[in-house]
This record gives C-alpha cells, sequence and structure tokens, in this order.
C-alpha cells in the first residue's frame, strides 16, 4: 500500500514538475527580449522582431535601453530612428529629473516616472512634470535590420547637426 502511495506521490510530484517548467519556459519566452549581440561597449540588436507599441528593454553599459516600435498612426517626430521601414524610440530609460526608471503605459502611449510624475511621449519628450528634457537618445549606427548601440552613425550625427538634446 505504501508502494502504491509513494508511486502516486512520485508520478504527481513528476507531473507538477513538469507543469512548473513549462511556465517557466512560457514566462521566459514573455522576458525575453530582442536578439541582440554584446561586445566591447557596443551592443548589436536585431529590430526586426520588435511590435508595435510594445516597449522592448536592452542594456548597454550599465543602463536600461528603451526601444518602442511606433505605432503607423503616432505623429512623426525628428527624434524616431527610421530602420527598415519602421519607425523607432531608441532611449536611455532613465528620467532626466532625478533618474528613476519610468513605466510606459501602452494604453496612453506614454512613460510615467513614478518617483514624482514626470511624463513623456512615446518618442521620449518631456510632457509633464519636472524632467527638464527629453529622454536621452544613445549614441547609435543602422546596419540593415540592426541598430548598433554604442557606435556613432550618420543618422545620429544628423540628429546631432539638427541641434536635437541627445545627451547621455
Ligand atoms: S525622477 Fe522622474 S520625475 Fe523625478
Amino acid at each position: 500500500m505504501s508502494n502504491r502511495r509513494d508511486f502516486m506521490g512520485m508520478a504527481l510530484g513528476s507531473f507538477a514538475a513538469l507543469g512548473a517548467l513549462g511556465a517557466l519556459y512560457a514566462a521566459k519566452r514573455t522576458w525575453d527580449p530582442l536578439p541582440s549581440v554584446k561586445s566591447a561597449g557596443f551592443t548589436t540588436i536585431d529590430l526586426s522582431p520588435a511590435k508595435e507599441n510594445e516597449l522592448v528593454t536592452e542594456k548597454w553599459r550599465g543602463k536600461p535601453i528603451f526601444i518602442l516600435k511606433q505605432p503607423a498612426d503616432a505623429p512623426k517626430s525628428d527624434r524616431e530612428i527610421h530602420v527598415a521601414g519602421g519607425r523607432y524610440l531608441v532611449v536611455v530609460g532613465l528620467c532626466t529629473h532625478l533618474g528613476c526608471i519610468p513605466a510606459y503605459l501602452a494604453d496612453k502611449k506614454q512613460f510615467k516616472c513614478a518617483c514624482h510624475g514626470g511624463e513623456f511621449n512615446s518618442v521620449g519628450v518631456n510632457t509633464f512634470g519636472p524632467p527638464p528634457r527629453p529622454l536621452d537618445i544613445p549614441p547609435f549606427k543602422i546596419s540593415g535590420t540592426s541598430l548598433i548601440l554604442g557606435e556613432t552613425g550618420p543618422e545620429y550625427e544628423k540628429m546631432l547637426a539638427a541641434g536635437l538634446t541627445l545627451k547621455v
């Protein structure tokens, strides 16, 4: 009898473990960032799997980097980056007031900083509260469908020449 109970216990335990593994795998798939390669201060990120209005957070030189594919109906901005037909926001994900990490509210298409209520629109421009400037744009270079963070390409230099505030 006890053998039978042991067997049932083991069978149930294995079943529960498999279920937990499945849940972990599903969670990992949800958390998976965009495909990226890191090397010596540069991070290459393939933007092709990015979905409109879905924030992806990468890491570059210890800082969070927000990548947001702009919805087709989003107003055009000189702060967005054009890659393979898509328009992207690529910014350092630190509030320009005192450095908290703002949250993206997809339904409102805006970033909200919980520390002092600062707000930024979907291309990172400060629209409310104490942040003194837009979210910073890191140096970048476009290569096919990828973005190389840390390298300065012509598109980044064009933004600089246009006088945009890119401070990192
Ligand atoms: S740190 Fe974001 S509003 Fe103050």
